[in-house]
């Protein structure tokens, strides 16, 4: 009866890794979550690995296209380099598909999610919104409006989705194009997703 009532008392936790945890989250403690936090930073730090996984992924996947999803990235971002672009627009440039590895449908907003606390609030938006800007250049063979970009029109980043689009991201499908290498941007991986500008 007595040892009935102590085991309601105290909060139900396993040992793991070293450690009595909590098996509902009402139950933890302030140890509970400064041991938590220590053990997410290894996979917190290692995000520019994961990144250029999923770049990797994109190798294999061409979907009818004359390049693979890789060769486009990399191509998008080499002509944004070329075009002397801001380390940020380069660095969206290269990552804009990688949404992709998960789902081309939505792949935008996946990819725009996945990078958000890393980048500023424009290029947030134009990857989110990328889909609609490249629909100028083929919707009318889907029977859908080409002209999804003009509620856009009024952002102040809508002249560098536009060139991001309309120069780098629609031209990018040349296989006889000389891509810069994905080892040439890992820097720029790293100093982006090296840690979150936001929390
Ligand atoms: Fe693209």
């Amino acid at each position: 009866m007595v040892l009935t009532l102590f085991l309601n008392i105290i909060p139900k936790s396993v040992f793991k890794g070293g450690f009595f945890m909590f098996t509902r989250m009402d139950k933890g403690t302030k140890e509970d979550w400064e041991h938590i936090g220590a053990e997410h930073l290894p996979h917190i730090v290692d995000m520019p690995n994961r990144v250029i996984g999923m770049l990797e992924q994109l190798e294999g996947f061409t979907g009818g296209f004359a390049v693979n999803q890789l060769h486009h990235c990399l191509q998008t971002a080499t002509m944004a380099r070329n075009a002397n672009a801001s380390d940020e627009m380069v660095l969206i440039s290269l990552i804009h598909d990688i949404g992709k590895v998960i789902s081309v449908i939505g792949h935008g907003e996946i990819c725009a999610e996945i990078i958000k606390p890393y980048v500023s609030e424009d290029a947030y938006h134009i990857i989110r919104t990328h889909q609609d800007f490249q629909g100028e250049h083929y919707y009318h063979y889907m029977d859908k409006p080409t002209d999804l970009r003009k509620q856009y029109e009024d952002e102040p980043w809508y002249a560098k989705a536009t060139e991001f689009t309309d120069d780098w991201d629609q031209q990018a499908f040349d296989p006889e194009f000389e891509v810069d290498s994905l080892e040439s941007f890992k820097p720029l991986i790293e100093q982006f997703f090296g840690a979150p500008q936001q929390a």
